[in-house]
């Protein structure tokens, strides 16, 4: 008797992860892996005055997202602002923007941006009535549970229910935990219960089992974004959406992939010291899952010449280093150089 068809798990996203997914990254990903649907670009900042620069656009441009659809992210409070460079993107031609409220950082929340935002219901409720009168676009919100107190979203949640808003993308912490502690699976769920948009759930997805223990427990999810896991396994979507405990990386083909980050950060970075940086913050990754890895990520992290990391990069692939991966319950946070 043939198995019954399992039901076919709503969209896989990749996540903003400001310094990574960016144009070039996604770009690369998508010519060497699959499995993820589409993407939510890194933010960019409102600006206050007349005109948007175009740097800040750039990495939105149409012919630099031809492979994987993407959903710009703006961050910023005041709604005048959001419609100004939101204008900007709907005239490249994206229908979707997506507002970030879930950003942790100190520095943003001081100015009430990100999590700053979300302890003022009555501001976001502000923000909405007056972006959603200016504009004619389908608006998602990404966001935490509160700032320091993870009751927040349920006061947050009304106003949002209000508007006719594409989706909520939930990471289920505080701003306070920044990436420590488990993401609270329960708070997810009422707010699942009680969202009337679809509710995508985000959080430390870095197996396919931490993907099937949360499929499981949260029916009705639409749908499911990943962020380091990604950067560690770029085939955890693929994996994910064929149900398969976990698809080995071959060496030749993980360094096709860096080889091609490699060109696309050569052309857009200025000067080898920044192309040698963004390459760092990649190896904090991509080190944990080969065996070895770690340790070559040490001593990329302190070589200070892109000769010497080239050299590293390619001795460590010619000895075709093993796939190891994530074991089920493993930090990224835990385990990262
Ligand atoms: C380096 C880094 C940069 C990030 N940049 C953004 C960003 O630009 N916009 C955003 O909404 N979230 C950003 N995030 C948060 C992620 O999108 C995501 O919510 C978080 O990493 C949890 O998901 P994960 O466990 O799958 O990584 C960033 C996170 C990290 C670690």
């Amino acid at each position: 008797m043939r198995a019954p068809p399992q039901p076919t798990p709503p969209p896989l996203i990749l996540a903003p992860l400001k310094g990574y997914t960016d144009a070039v990254f996604r770009d690369a990903f998508s010519r060497h892996f699959s499995g993820v649907d589409r993407a939510v670009a890194p933010f960019i900042p409102t600006v206050s005055g007349p005109r948007v620069r175009p740097g800040l656009l750039s990495d939105l441009l149409p012919e630099k997202n031809r492979r994987l659809a993407v959903t710009p992210q703006i961050i910023g409070k005041s709604a005048g602002d959001f419609v100004l460079v939101a204008r900007a993107l709907l005239d490249l031609g994206y229908d979707q923007l997506n507002w970030n409220l879930g950003c942790p950082f100190p520095m943003v929340m001081k100015k009430g941006r990100g999590c700053g935002m979300l302890p003022h219901p009555e501001k976001i409720d502000a923000f909405l009535e007056e972006v959603l009168s200016a504009l004619s676009v389908r608006l998602s919100v990404k966001l935490r549970l509160g700032r320091i107190d993870p009751d927040e979203i349920f006061e947050v949640l009304p106003v949002l229910n209000r508007y006719p808003l594409a989706e909520i993308i939930l990471h289920p912490r505080t701003a306070g935990q920044m990436y420590g502690g488990r993401p609270d699976r329960l708070r997810f769920a009422s707010v699942l219960a009680e969202s009337t948009h679809p509710v995508v759930y985000n959080g430390d997805i870095n197996t396919t089992a931490d993907f099937r223990r949360l499929f499981e427990r949260l029916p009705g999810v639409g749908g499911w974004m990943l962020g380091r896991g990604i950067l560690v396994d770029p085939h955890l979507a693929l994996a994910i959406r064929s149900r398969r405990d976990r698809i080995d990386h071959r060496a030749e083909r993980f360094r096709a992939f860096h080889d091609d980050l490699i060109e696309g950060y050569r052309s857009k970075l200025s000067g080898p010291g920044h192309l040698l940086d963004r390459m760092k913050g990649f190896w904090k990754y991509f080190g944990i899952g080969f065996d070895g890895g770690r340790q070559i990520a040490k001593k990329i992290h302190r070589c200070r010449a892109m000769d010497r990391y080239t050299d590293l990069v390619a001795r460590f692939f010619d000895a075709g280093p093993q796939w190891t991966g994530l074991s089920d319950g493993e930090s990224i946070d835990d385990k990262i150089i």
